[in-house]
């Protein structure tokens, strides 16, 4: 298969790892806006196969650039246009949580499936869906875990009696496939969240971490209040070091800042988010999801240079 990846400045580098793996040119997307705030963007020529790749994380900018590009790609050319989004937005409003508010999973999923062929991302947070192929209707879906990257992530500085800790019910089958690789065992906390950044937290059996390590293990950290309340727990139970790690990380730097405070030592994340934590590459995840799309063909190097604004 003959394709190209164009990516916008804020996903560049990691969208280059993944191309590099891939065997395909990556191609920057130029985007600007208007003195009145309006978008602008002009993409490369693009072979057939367009893979569009950007992190979807503070959305609401970047969805309607995202649209244009994928427009102007077929507009060029491309007959398949594949969204990479590693971190896909809006996926925890699967529901209305108070009358009058709209299912915004539902919205991002329906315009997603009406402009792309197809989409790919890292462990989408669904708690009422099954699957992301009931959020994008009619299209591919592809969701890649995590799980083994965060294992091999961990691998090289834990000890055999780190436990591992979920904060809530809804992680224990994701934090069970981060421990497995690594033969550890895993806690998982009941939580329920009061307001954005208020969430009620216990851990049963959190006796057994006296004196050991413990990895706190999530999908996403937003607020970060969900692993601040746990670290504060797990530390009065004598845990003798916490660190954390995520799939995502959206926090700031002050959330971060309040993230030590509570006693994390460390905060580890993957690349689908760019950011301070970001230290383990989601791209070999991907390219083994998207491999056997590739399997035909791939261009030499020589022309890997031929494509250009
Ligand atoms: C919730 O179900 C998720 O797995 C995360 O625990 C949650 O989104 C984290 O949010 P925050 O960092 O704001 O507590």
């Amino acid at each position: 298969m003959r394709a190209t990846l164009h990516a916008f400045a804020d996903s560049l580098a990691a969208a280059e790892r993944l191309a590099n793996l891939l065997g395909i040119v990556c191609v920057p997307i130029e985007a600007r806006r208007f003195t009145d705030g309006e978008a602008l963007v002009r993409v490369a020529l693009t072979e057939t196969t367009a893979l569009l790749y950007r992190s979807l994380d503070h959305p609401d900018g970047k969805l309607i650039e995202l649209l244009f590009a994928a427009s102007a790609l077929r507009d060029r050319g491309a007959t398949r246009v594949m969204l990479v989004a590693p971190y896909l937005c809006y996926m925890r409003q699967d529901t209305a949580f108070r009358p009058g508010e709209c299912v915004s999973q539902k919205v991002i999923g329906s315009l997603i499936a009406a402009h792309f062929d197809a989409v790919i991302t890292v462990n989408p947070h669904l708690h009422r869906v099954e699957s992301l192929a009931q959020v994008v209707p009619g299209i591919p879906a592809i969701a890649v875990s995590a799980a083994g990257t965060l294992a091999e992530m961990l691998r090289s500085d834990i000890t055999t009696d780190t436990i591992l800790i979920g904060p809530d019910v809804e992680s224990r089958l994701w934090v069970q496939s981060v421990a497995e690789p690594l033969g550890l065992s895993v806690i998982v906390g009941e939580k329920r969240r009061l307001g954005d950044r208020e969430v009620s937290l216990t851990i049963p059996d959190i006796e057994r971490v006296r004196g050991r390590p413990v990895v706190l293990v999530d999908d996403l950290i937003s607020s970060g209040v969900t692993l601040q309340q746990s670290a504060l727990l797990l530390k009065a139970a004598g845990a003798t070091l916490i660190e954390a790690c995520a799939t995502h990380c959206l926090a700031t730097a002050s959330d971060l800042r309040a993230l030590r405070e509570a006693g994390i030592s460390r905060v580890q994340s993957t690349d689908t988010v760019d950011g301070p934590t970001a230290s383990a590459h989601i791209a070999p995840a991907l390219a083994d999801a998207l491999t056997p799309l590739f399997s035909e063909s791939s261009p030499s190097s020589a022309s890997r240079k031929t494509v250009s604004l």
